[in-house]
């Protein structure tokens, strides 16, 4: 069976097309859903979207995913910057994980410079808009010996 990943979205990426699209690009999360679907059935990949807004939310899609999914991509978005819940979440899952932004965080304000989750991540993609969710699975698959 192919290897499933889950792509984790956090608060106001519902939201993504019409929210300030000067810093997160105009495609909607449905588009990115969209590619994302096309890509995995080329990478040979089964793929989980989900989106939600509040924090004990996104903890049990991460539980959910032990043993289950063979990789997480998440944006955490704003929870990046605030939550333990959600590192802690994913030092439970056993598979690699890849912590991705839209926006380059690093050129934004100060408090967005600080991410809880990157110590946990495999890798961090950022700056690269929508495209870096397409990113993250190629480098996913090749994490999986797929790619
Ligand atoms: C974000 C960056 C976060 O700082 C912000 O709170 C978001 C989106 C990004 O994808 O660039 O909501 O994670």
């Amino acid at each position: 069976m192919a290897p499933r990943i889950d792509i984790i979205n956090g608060p106001n990426l519902n939201l993504l097309g019409e929210r300030e699209p000067e810093i997160y690009g105009r495609e909607t999360l449905g588009d990115i859903e969209k590619a994302c679907t096309a890509l995995a059935t080329r990478l040979g990949l089964g793929l989980h979207f989900f989106q939600s807004n509040h924090e004990g939310a996104l903890v049990d899609a991460i539980q959910a995913a032990r043993g289950q999914a063979a990789g997480i991509v998440i944006n955490p978005a704003a929870y990046t910057h605030s939550s333990v819940a959600i590192p802690d979440a994913l030092a439970a899952f056993e598979g690699p994980v890849i912590e991705l932004h839209l926006s380059n965080v690093h050129r934004r304000e100060a408090f967005r410079h600080h991410s809880h989750v990157s110590a946990r991540a495999d890798a961090v993609i950022m700056g690269c808009g929508a495209q870096g969710y397409e990113l993250a699975l190629m480098r996913m698959a090749r994490l999986l010996g797929r790619g």
